[in-house]
This record gives C-alpha cells, structure tokens and sequence, in this order.
C-alpha cells in the first residue's frame, strides 16, 4: 500500500541549535578603565528602565514580596508569582506600593479562569506589569488573553511566554504583549523536554528571535547558570534574562529554611510544573514537566546580586562596550569544540588528586 497524498511525516530537520556552552565571546579592545563605569542599565517601556537587566521569576520559591523588594532595591525586576488567591497577591502588590510608588511593581497571572479579574485586581492594587505567564505561550489562549487585556485595561506593560521561536515571539508581539518571555524546556528545574520531546536551546532561541522587526522586549529565560550565560543572552539580543535557580536558596525566596541531618541549612526549589507544586496549589498533579529540589541555604540575596552586576559589567567591557547599544554593535560570537568547554571550565576541579 502506498500513501496516496504524498510522504507519511511532514516533519523536517532544521538546522543545528546553539546552547551557551557552545559560544564565547570574542574579547575586543577596550578603552573601560573601570568596568563600574559599564552603564547595564536598558529600558523596559517608556516609565519602567532597570539598572540591573535582571528580573526574578514568578515561581512560588522564587519571587514574593522580600525578593520582589530586593529586585528592586538592586535595579531589577522581581515577578510577584499568581499561586495564590487574588485578594493574596494584590495585597502582595499593595505592600510594595505603599513603600515607594516608583517601583514599577509587576505580578503574573495565568490566561484562562479569572485571569482578567486577578488583572484588573493587580492593576488597581498599583501593578505597572503584567505577566501573562504560561508554559507554552504560542496559543489561542495567549492570544484572547493578550487582546483582551490591552483592550480592558489600557496601556500597562503586559509581559508575555513563554515561546522558543521567531514565529511564536512575534505573534505575541502582534497580540499586544510588550515583552516576551523567550525559552522553552531550558530551566534547571524543566522536564518538559524530557517529558515532551519538544524544546530549544535557550541561546538559539534567543538568537532567533532577535531578528524580530517588533518594538518588544526579548527577555531571555531558562537554563542561565551565570553571569557569563547572562553576557551572552544579552549580545545575542535580550534586553533583559529571567532567573529561578541562581536566585533559589536564598533568604529573600518565600518558604522555610530547613536543616538536614548533618546540620546544613537548605531551602526548596521547585518547577511550577512539578508534581509536588500542582500539589500545593491545585491539590493534585498530572504528567509533571518539572522537579523539586533542595538548595543549600544562601544567605542575603543583595550580594548574588552584587556579584551579577559585576559580572554582567565585565562581560560588557571585554567586547569593549560602555552600554547595551555598543555591545549589540560590537559583539562576535565564536563556537567552541568539546575540548574549548572543557578548558572553559574551572578545570582544576575535574583534575584526578
Ligand atoms: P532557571 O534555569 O533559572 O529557570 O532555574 C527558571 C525558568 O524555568 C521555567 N520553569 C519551568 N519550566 N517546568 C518547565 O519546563 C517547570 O516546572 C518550570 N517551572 C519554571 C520558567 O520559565 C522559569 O523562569
């Protein structure tokens, strides 16, 4: 029997992905005589600049009210996370207000059941963005939610994701979103690859999608493991990165610091896919598309942060970059082999005593 309507599978191969690990920056002259003077600072929308590009994500273990304050108080941008009650997380929302009506406060919410009155609830509790906050972002659903909150609710910022490609990243800016979440399967606590077989490499993606004619902000998040990931986000075209595991472990994340039986203090870092989280806040779990772990308690979030705005600083100034717009003019990647990874490592660690 033959199939009559040609070939049985459609399906093709595009071309080799690129992660993190498979890059470096080529490092150029400099006339940086201080990398403090790097000025990382880049522009959201027309009222909301960050001076760290840097934003936390809604995760239950990773962003309420005191990371969301540290983020801030740093430059960056902590994401209130939506696994809670409406009346909960506007009041999580009111609590940043009431400090300083400057902070541009900005809380998720889903995109089905009461996602429009949790956004109407966020926006009257002051929040200035919105983050429509969802696995697989390139959908129907996505895109009723996007039209209908820029039509309803006016000119706030509204954040969107995630999405892995240039098609999916420029159908959520089409809808309305103002930035865009861009990474799918990457994030240290993900499965989603594993459980679905679909994904990209974050880098790739962001690549990809920086070839957007768009006036919308790339945000690069998922699988960033320092602040040399973040240098390369950034030269490949995000204006901001989005982190969970760098930031977990520490005091400011919402949930106990617990000790184990050697007396080490540890906190718990969990996908909002996982199975112990859908627990937690749909009281059951189906096929998980992430994990829970521990994290070796990490103390006081504000010197990660520190070390991030130096990191991010130097990384500018060895393409030899004052600010975002020298460095997306200036920057050239190189690929690196296996044997370049390797030497790119701290290999001492990996020698044999
Ligand atoms: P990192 O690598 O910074 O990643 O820890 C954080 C990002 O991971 C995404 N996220 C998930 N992805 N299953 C997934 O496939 C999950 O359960 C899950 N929870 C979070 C999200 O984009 C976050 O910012």
């Amino acid at each position: 029997m033959k199939y009559e309507d040609g070939p049985k599978s459609a399906a093709t191969i595009m071309n080799e992905a690129l992660s993190f690990d498979d890059v470096l920056l080529v490092p150029q002259h400099s006339d940086i005589e201080s990398r403090r003077s790097v000025d990382i600072s880049n522009v959201m929308s027309k009222d909301i600049i960050l001076g760290l590009p840097v934003i936390s994500s809604p995760m239950d273990t990773v962003t309420g009210t005191k990371m969301a304050r540290a983020m801030y108080t740093a430059g960056g941008m902590g994401i209130l996370h939506r696994y809670n009650t409406i009346s909960e997380q506007s009041s999580m929302v009111c609590s940043i207000l009431e400090e300083n009506e400057n902070i541009p406060v900005a809380a998720a919410a889903g995109v089905t059941g009461d996602y429009l009155e949790r956004c109407y609830a966020l926006r009257e509790s002051g929040a200035k963005v919105i983050c429509l906050d969802v696995a697989h972002g390139h959908h129907n659903m996505m895109e009723r939610a996007l039209k209908s909150i820029k039509d309803q609710l006016g000119d706030i910022h509204i954040m969107a994701g995630n999405v892995a490609t240039l098609e999916g990243f420029n159908a959520l800016a089409s809808w309305g979103a103002d930035s865009v979440r861009v990474g799918i399967g990457g994030g240290s606590i993900c499965s989603t690859r594993l459980v679905s077989g679909h994904g990209i490499p974050t880098f790739e993606s962001v690549f990809q999608c920086a070839q957007t004619t768009y006036n919308c902000k790339i945000i690069a998040d998922g699988g960033i493991k320092t602040t040399g990931d973040m240098v390369k986000a950034f030269a490949a075209g995000a204006d901001f990165v989005m982190i969970g595991s760098m930031l977990a472990g520490t005091r400011e994340t919402p949930g106990d610091v617990f000790k184990n039986a050697e007396g080490k203090s540890y906190k718990v870092y969990r996908g909002m896919a996982s199975s112990n989280a859908q627990k937690s806040w749909r009281g059951k779990s189906s096929t998980p598309e992430g994990i829970s772990t521990t994290i070796p308690f990490k103390g006081e979030v504000s010197l990660i942060l520190d070390d991030l705005r130096g990191g991010i600083q130097s990384g500018f100034s060895y393409s030899g970059a004052n600010n975002f717009q020298e460095f997306w003019t200036k920057s050239k990647f190189i690929r690196q082999t296996a044997a370049g990874q390797n030497e790119s490592f701290t290999h001492i660690l990996r020698r044999d005593k």
